[in-house]
C-alpha cells in the first residue's frame, strides 16, 4: 500500500517513550506529529519543554512537532527552535477542543475567526524556515466554519492539512463527519489527511473506497486500542493469531521505562491507568477490566490486575 498513515498526536499518551516503544513491537506507521507545545512568551525555550521532540528521543519513528498558539511572534520563536532541533516541518494545532484553550481563542477556539487565523499565517509563514502544516476540526460551533476559512489557508504554501471532521464543541462525542470531509476535498488545494474514528479495517476500507484521492491517514484512539492496526491496513488482511504475546510484553515494557522516568509509584499507577482507559477497549469484556484497574492503588495490586487481566482468558475484540 502507497499511503502513508500517521500516529496521531494524543497529549498524555503518544509520547516519546510510547512512540519508540510501539515502532519496537508494532509496524505500520510512517510518521508521528507529536503532541502540542504551547507557543508562550519565552525567548529561550527550556529544554524541559522541547524534551519530547529532542532527536535523542525520537530514534524510532519520525514526527512532525506540534505548536499550539496564536501569537505569531510566540510561535514564530517556537517554530525556530523546533527548525534548530533539525525538523524542517513543524504543525499548528487549529482543533484542541478543550475549553480551556478554546476560549483563549486557541486550538478550534480560532475557528470562528478566519480574519485572525489569516493574519497570524501571514506573519508566521515568512518569518520561519520550517514547513508548516495544519491539524485542525471543521469548526468551534458548527461544521460549516471550515468553509469560510479554506479560501484564505488555499492562499498559503501549506505542506498539507489534517482534518478531524468534529467541531470543537463535539469534543470526542458524536461521530467524524465524512460529509464535510468530502466536500473539504473539493474546496481545499492542498494535500489532506484523514483523521477520525479508524478503529478496524472496515472503518478504513469504507473510508478508503470513499475517498480514494486520499494518501494520507491519521490514526489516534484506534491505534491506542489496538497498536497492529496501522500494520493490518497495510497487509489489507488481520492474520496475527497470538496478539496478546505481543500485547503483555508491550505492557510490560511500558511499565518498566515509565517507572524508570516517573517518581514513585503514584505516579507511575496513574500514568498506566491512564492507558488501560484505551487498553481495556482490545478486550470483550472491557468494563469490567476497566473498573479492575481503576481500583488498585498500589504497583503490587497494579501488577496482580494487569496479570488476572492477561492470563484469565478474557477474550481479546481486536
Ligand atoms: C486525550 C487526547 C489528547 C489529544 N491531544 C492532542 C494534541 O496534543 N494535539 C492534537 O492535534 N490533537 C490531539 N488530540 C486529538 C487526536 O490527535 C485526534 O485528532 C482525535 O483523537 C481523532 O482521531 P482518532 O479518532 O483517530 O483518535 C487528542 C485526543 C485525545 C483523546
Amino acid at each position: 500500500m502507497n499511503k502513508k498513515i500517521y500516529l496521531a498526536p494524543i497529549r498524555g499518551f503518544t509520547n516519546a517513550l510510547y512512540r519508540d516503544l510501539l515502532t519496537e513491537y508494532f509496524g505500520g506507521f510512517n510518521l508521528a506529529v507529536s503532541p502540542f507545545i504551547s507557543a508562550v512568551n519565552e525567548k529561550r525555550i527550556k529544554k524541559s519543554t522541547l524534551k519530547d521532540i529532542l532527536p535523542e528521543n525520537n530514534k524510532g519513528i519520525s514526527i512532525i512537532p506540534q505548536i499550539l498558539g496564536n501569537d505569531p511572534e510566540n510561535i514564530i520563536n517556537l517554530a525556530k527552535h523546533i527548525y534548530d532541533l533539525g525538523y524542517e516541518s513543524v504543525n499548528w494545532n487549529l482543533g484542541c477542543p478543550f475549553p480551556m484553550v478554546a476560549k483563549k481563542r486557541r486550538g478550534s477556539g480560532l475557528l470562528p475567526f478566519p480574519e485572525i487565523i489569516n493574519s497570524i499565517l501571514e506573519k508566521v509563514i515568512p518569518n520561519i524556515q520550517n514547513n508548516l502544516s495544519i491539524k485542525m476540526r471543521i469548526g468551534r460551533n458548527r461544521n460549516d466554519e471550515i468553509f469560510n476559512i479554506a479560501p484564505f489557508l488555499n492562499q498559503f504554501p501549506l505542506e498539507e492539512i489534517i482534518i478531524h471532521p468534529r467541531t470543537g464543541i463535539q469534543m470526542y462525542e458524536g461521530e467524524a463527519d465524512p460529509v464535510v470531509f468530502e466536500k473539504c476535498i473539493k474546496v481545499f488545494d492542498h494535500q489532506l489527511v484523514y483523521n477520525g474514528d479508524i478503529v478496524n479495517l472496515d472503518t478504513f476500507k469504507t473510508l478508503n473506497n470513499r475517498f480514494m484521492e486520499v494518501n494520507r491517514w491519521m490514526i489516534g484512539r484506534g491505534a491506542l486500542i489496538n497498536p497492529f492496526l496501522p500494520e493490518i491496513i497495510r497487509k489489507g488482511r488481520d492474520d496475527n493469531s497470538d496478539k496478546l504475546k505481543t500485547l503483555i510484553n508491550f505492557h510490560d515494557e511500558l511499565l518498566y521505562r515509565y517507572s524508570q522516568v516517573l517518581s514513585g509509584p503514584s505516579h507511575i499507577i496513574d500514568r498506566m491507568k491512564g492507558y488501560w482507559f484505551y487498553f481495556s477497549q482490545a478486550f470483550k469484556n472491557k468494563k469490567e477490566i476497566f473498573k479492575k484497574v481503576k481500583k488498585v492503588r498500589t504497583l503490587e495490586q497494579y501488577g496482580s490486575a494487569v496479570k488476572d487481566i492477561y492470563y484469565d482468558d478474557h477474550k481479546l475484540a481486536i
